[in-house]
Formats: structure tokens, sequence, C-alpha cells
């Protein structure tokens, strides 16, 4: 993928009550290190339920670069491992096309070996901020050259020995979590990774699964320490991963907002650090069950049954935004149907995600009519239960900017507008939830694509 690929305009209309059960495509973040940890381990990992969305398999190939030997059997992929330490250097860039998890964590992991690697991605990610990775890594005795502003394309070429470190992090960035972690996999000695505010657990979770000598302590306050003893060996495992909160986000907004609506997202993951949005909308007065609540492959799983409800605006807490980071553009077209006002704050992190969420979002609510302000770190949005007179002229698109969960959720706002809403380009959907179409048609969603 990468640039220059063709843009594909996409438009929803009013739709009836959305109906029926499905299932949303595997976790993005556990597969990407589903593959990343699979092809470290020594021996066979073997997964079902993987995400099978463009970022996810440029990890894949990234790894299949470093020594990784990955085959699909039936619906699993089977993965071999180098073993950890045992990474080749790669004999071309690595491309991570749209995702920043790829290529940060990525950073980490092959950044340490004494050899060189290259990390190349498409226009949005090449914009959007490595530094934060490379500094860690410069501090474990990493060399970088970056383009101007430790942009992409990068190269990276590990000491003999890297040192390992103890990082606070300066930003609430399971990313940069993770690139701290990963690295300490190859060095001798325990890399400490000291985390302020909670965010996603699944690259501690799974390093323990593959037998990672790692461990975690939280403070009173809240304050998690995380500690991992470099060079032990990795095994290979059997992974089934949940769906995506983060794309089950989007039919459950559609479902909320369409009169008469009740549907069932089946198999969603509801690991605490990733439930912030649920837990909103419950406030908001959504009518979401939580069903058949279980705990498989290391990770908490459960059905969800959503009906339309009538919602209220809320203050949304800046410390529950990690909880929910990737899920703000969708709230916040929730946030345009509600009774009252809405106010998210602690949103600093939205403006350098694929694209910059805040100012994408706050520019796609104004065009589509809706009463919003955006400060430099929050969201108003004064709500319109009807949605009478929301929606875009016909002449008019909201402008995605390469951000595929921009455009599906204005997709989903054009579900409940008065008017039709049309977006720009819908192709880079395919980087996280290729099936979205289809899903939401099967649902009842009227949708057109060009
Ligand atoms: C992710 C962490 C989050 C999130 C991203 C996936 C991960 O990014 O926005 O979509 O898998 O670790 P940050 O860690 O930069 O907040």
């Amino acid at each position: 993928m990468s640039q220059g690929f063709a843009s594909k305009p996409a438009l929803t209309r009013k739709s009836s009550g959305l109906s029926g059960t499905v299932r949303v495509p595997g976790d993005k973040s556990i597969s990407h290190r589903a593959f990343m940890l699979g092809g470290l381990a020594s021996g066979e990992t073997r997964v079902t339920g993987l995400l099978e969305g463009e970022d996810v398999v440029n990890t894949g190939k990234a790894m299949q670069a470093m020594g990784a030997i990955i085959r699909q059997d039936g619906g699993a992929w089977i993965i071999n491992g180098t073993g950890n330490g045992a990474l080749l250097a790669p004999e071309i860039p690595l491309d991570f096309g749209n995702a920043g998890t790829g290529a940060r964590l990525t950073m980490g992991l092959a950044g340490v070996y004494d050899f060189d690697t290259v990390f190349t991605g498409d226009a949005s990610l090449s914009r959007r901020p490595m530094g934060r990775v490379l500094d860690p890594l410069r501090r474990m005795g990493v060399q970088v050259k970056a383009m101007e502003g430790d942009r992409l394309p990068v190269m990276l070429r590990g000491p003999e020995t890297p040192a390992p470190i103890r990082y606070t992090l300066p930003v609430a960035s399971a990313q940069v979590k993770s690139a701290v972690l990963l690295a300490g996999l190859n060095i001798p000695g325990v890399t400490t990774v000291i985390e302020p505010a909670i965010t996603r657990d699944h690259t501690e979770r799974m390093l323990i699964g593959f037998g990672a000598d790692l461990s975690e302590e939280t403070d009173t306050d809240g304050t998690r320490t995380i500690r991992l003893q470099g060079r032990g060996k990795l095994t290979g495992q059997t992974i089934d991963v949940p769906g995506d909160p983060s794309s089950a986000a989007f039919p459950l907004v559609a479902a909320l907002l369409l009169p008469g609506s009740d549907i069932t997202i089946s198999n969603v993951l509801m690991n605490p650090t990733r439930t912030g949005l649920i837990l909103t909308l419950q406030e908001m007065g959504a009518d979401i069950e939580i069903l058949n609540p279980r705990f498989t492959g290391g990770e908490d799983v459960a059905d969800l049954r959503a009906r339309h409800s009538e919602l209220t605006g809320v203050t949304v807490p800046a410390e529950r935004a990690p909880s929910m980071i990737d899920e703000y553009p969708v709230l916040a077209v929730a946030a345009a149907f509600v009774k009252g006002r809405m106010v998210m704050n602690g949103l600093r992190e939205l403006r350098v995600k694929e694209s910059d969420r805040l100012s994408a979002v706050a520019e796609g609510l104004k065009l589509n009519g809706v009463e919003c302000e955006a400060g430099k770190d929050w969201l108003s949005v004064t709500g319109r239960p009807d949605g009478k007179g929301l929606g875009c002229a016909a002449s008019e698109r909201v402008s995605t900017h390469l951000d595929h969960r921009v455009a599906m959720s204005f997709l989903v706002m054009g579900l409940a507008s008065e008017h039709p809403v049309g977006i720009d380009d819908s192709s880079m959907i395919a980087t996280s939830f290729p099936q979205f179409m289809a899903l939401m048609e099967s649902l009842g969603a009227k949708i057109e694509q060009a």
C-alpha cells in the first residue's frame, strides 16, 4: 500500500434500526504483537482470529524480512520464530504503511540489534513523531539517522552491547512503553519502564505468556513500574485474538443512535485498559449489556448487546483518555446526537494519531452542521438528538486525512443524520477493518461506495 493508492469516496444515508449479530475482526494491538513475538520466539506460534488488515500484514512482512517464517493454515497463521536475540538483518527497508504501532514497536524490537534497519511508511505515518521512541533507544546506545525532526524514514543501528535503561514515560503511550520493553528483550540486565498513567497492557501480558521474566507493580498513586530481564528465552504460543473493541465501537455507536436498533457484537476484548468508551456511553445512558463475560487466552472477553438509546451529554475526564484513545472520533459523532453538551478532556495525543484527529473531527462535525469547539486538548459538542439539519451538502465531503477512524466515524454519522454524509476516501479503512462496509450493510446500514 502506502502512497499513491486511489481514493474511494463513500456516503451513508439515514437508515432504519440496525439488527443482527456480528463479529468484528481481531484486535489490532494484539495482532501486531502476535506477529512480533511469534516471529521472535523459538518454535511455533499458532494465531487464530488475527486481524488481516494492511497494518498487521505489514508487521508480518517486516518479521519475515528479519527471518521469521510465516504461513497460513486454514484460518490460522503459523509463525516459526528466529529465537530471541537471533533476528536477521533485513535486506530491504521495512515499510509499515499507515501503522504507528507496527513502526514504533518494531523500532524497539529491531533497533537495538547491531545491524542497520530502515523504517518507512505512508504520507500519514511519515508526518508522525518518532522521537518519543527514538529518545529511549538513543539512551540504550542506538544510532539514529532520521529525516528532519525525527520523522520517517529512519535508519537505526544498535551498538554491540546495548545498555539497559530505567525509563519514565513522558507521554501516556503504550507504543512507547512497548518499544522500550521489546528493545529490552535483547539487552543484558533489567530494563525498567515507569508508567505514570496506565495504558493498554497487551505487550506485558503477551511477554509473560511467551515466558519472559517480567514483573509489574502499581503504587497507591497509580504509577506502574514494569521490569524485564533481558535476553531470556521466548517460546512459541497459541493465541486466539479477541475482537477489537476499537472496531466494535462503530456498529455499537450506530446501534445506539438509530431508533429500533438491537444488535449483538460477539467476542469483544474487554481488557480494562480498553473499555473507556463503554463506560462513557453507559454514563450517557446507553443500553449496552455485557453478556457472557469470560477470561480466555489471558484476556477478558464478552459479547455486547446494544439497543437504541437516548443519550445525554457528559464530561469525559482526562484520566480516562488512555483507555479509549482511539474511540474519540466515534464518540464525537455520538455527541452530535446527545441531549445537551458533551465535553471531552485530555485529548492532546489525538493531535499525533493517523491524522490530527482533534482538528479532523472538529472540521468534519462543522461541515455537517454540528455545533462544536476544539481547544488545544479538548473538544465540546452540542448535540441535536433528532439529527435534524445534520449532514453535508451533496457537493461536500468530509476530509479524512488518510485516517481510517475518521472515515468510519463519519460514515456512522450519516446513518443517523437527516442528510447524507460523504467522505472523500474510504480506502484506508482496510488498514484496520477491511470488512467494515459489508458488516455495517449486513446490519442494515445504507452505504454507497463510488
Ligand atoms: C496502540 C497504542 C495507542 C493507540 C494505537 C495502538 C498500541 O497509541 O492509539 O492505535 O497497540 O500500543 P499510543 O500508545 O501512541 O497512545
